[in-house]
């Protein structure tokens, strides 16, 4: 059987650019990246230091290169994505994380626009920055403010406006609630998954638009923060492996999907492949999938089997639409590996569809964090993600790879360490920056009576005051299993 591979790939570049449009697009990310890594410097030392005149000089290079050039810059943030003068900045999927970290604190402060009508003084860049740093969180009117005090500290040339949200963005401004509607939807998708297999089961009628609706909120989520919802898929259930697998796949898929450029719609619809990708595992029985010794040569069969059965049963399920070829494709090639040495053998030699290609990278990482009958203590991320760098161009697409490894971190969310100050913690955050992977957020556990209790969160990035060196640093890496910790519990 041959599936019709998707060979369309997305590209996080226009497609045919100028060398002229190139240039512009280089110096508009490069503006972003040097306002934010300013913006950034400032806001941890809360003071006028060396580092944030190195950085405002880079900074203001390029703005007021670029205000000479067209007479002004505006920047606009709508949903995820920047536009330089109503041009919008195609970000490279390296530049990813760091342009979201940008839009994170704009967001923050309700600001979706600033715009400079004549070139700046590093005073004037620094009274800006420092303006930004006073606003107070989640305040609608926080433009108002900063309009008045532009006005009164003598900056005509620069203007801010108000952050746009659009309906499906309101809800989720504050990350308590971005956490509970995570929440939400994991254990939604989680619900609905076992009942439409079930339904497979029967060829009963599934829930189409539901399903298609919960993704897309997936999708929201992950563009606005991934943590909340990547940290949920620490969650390694036994009894529900096969759902709970899929769930976590699907997640995992839509948001290395995300950083390379996959647009919202297409994102869903790989949602949808990652939650149905071993849906042909229905037709293997429990007796072979938990077994604990090796298979036999007959059961592997079986084993093998399960893409091809799966490819059946999306077949059979008609009400999939447009969304069922890439089903089709991920459920049937999600095995066969980069190198085309898995399985099923492919009858003619061909590149898998880029969405197999993401989910083979992402059923890989949530198998190998998990215990098994066999395997009883699963394998630390750390490990995994060096298993994975090995088979790079063997089993995954090296591509991919390299944004899956920078996406899940140094140390992934979730990840249990031993800081220098003696203290222990689970990752809560990984930092955006690909510099800073080793300095994540960490909330902090204490020891008494026989358990671990929460304390505060703390961000390694922070350095003292006096010495200007950083307070924690990560010693070591630890195996939660030793110390009987379920780090998914820090994420619910
Ligand atoms: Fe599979
Ligand atoms: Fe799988």
């Amino acid at each position: 059987m041959v599936m019709e591979s998707n060979t369309r790939t997305y590209e996080a570049s226009p497609p045919r650019e100028t060398p002229q449009e190139r240039v512009a697009r280089q110096i508009s990310s490069e503006f972003v990246l040097a306002f934010y890594r300013l913006l950034k410097e400032a806001t941890f030392y809360k003071r006028y230091t060396q580092g944030v005149d190195f950085l405002s000089g880079q900074c203001l290079h390029t703005l007021n290169s670029i205000v000479k050039a067209h007479g002004h810059l505006s920047l606009k943030i709508i949903r995820d994505v920047c536009f330089l003068n109503n041009t919008r900045i195609h970000v490279s999927a390296d530049q990813f994380a760091l342009f979201k970290a940008f839009i994170k604190e704009m967001r923050r402060r309700w600001i979706g626009e600033i715009e400079f009508r004549s070139e700046l003084t590093p005073a004037q860049l620094r009274d800006l920055i420092f303006l930004l740093l006073e606003l107070e969180d989640n305040n609608e009117g926080n433009f108002l403010y900063m309009k008045r005090e532009l006005e009164r500290r003598g900056l005509p040339g620069i203007d801010v406006g108000k952050l746009d949200l659009f309906k499906d963005e309101l809800a989720v401004t504050d990350s308590e609630s971005r956490r509970r509607l995570s929440k939400e939807v994991y254990f939604k998708t989680l619900d609905f998954l076992k009942t439409a297999m079930d339904n497979a089961r029967t060829s009963r009628v599934m829930q189409v638009r539901k399903i298609k609706r919960l993704m897309l909120n997936a999708v929201n989520l992950l563009m606005m923060d991934e943590s909340s919802l990547l940290g949920l898929a620490n969650i390694k259930s036994y009894d529900d492996y096969t759902f709970n697998h899929c769930v976590n796949v699907a997640i995992y898929a839509m948001a290395l999907g995300q950083r390379i450029g996959i647009p919202k719609k297409y994102l869903s619809f790989l949602g949808m492949a990652g939650l149905f990708h071993d849906v042909g595992k229905l037709g293997v029985t429990k007796d072979i999938l938990n077994k604990p010794g090796p298979l036999e040569s007959d059961e592997w069969e079986v084993i093998h089997r399960h893409p091809l059965l799966g490819a059946e049963i999306i077949m059979g399920l008609k009400e999939w639409g447009e969304l069922s070829t890439r089903m089709i494709a991920v459920a049937f090639e999600h095995h066969v590996k980069y190198d085309l040495s898995g399985y099923p053998r492919l009858s003619r030699p061909r590149k898998t569809a880029l969405f197999s290609r993401i989910i083979t990278i992402a059923d890989c990482f949530d198998a190998l964090g998990r215990p098994r009958v066999y395997r009883k203590h699963p394998y630390v991320s750390e490990k995994i993600l060096g298993m994975m760098l090995e088979r790079s161009g063997k089993d995954f697409d090296p591509l991919l790879v390299k944004v899956f490894i920078n996406m899940i971190g140094i140390y992934p969310l979730g990840s249990l360490v031993r800081l220098s100050t003696e203290e222990m913690g689970v990752v809560v955050q990984v930092p955006q920056d690909s510099q800073m992977l080793h300095r994540p957020k960490v909330l902090l556990l204490n020891y008494a009576d026989g358990q671990y209790t929460r304390d505060a969160t703390v961000d390694l990035a922070e350095r003292d005051d006096v010495t200007q060196e950083f307070t924690r640093t990560i010693l070591r890496t630890l195996d939660p299993n030793d110390y009987h910790i379920n780090v998914a519990e820090y994420f619910l």
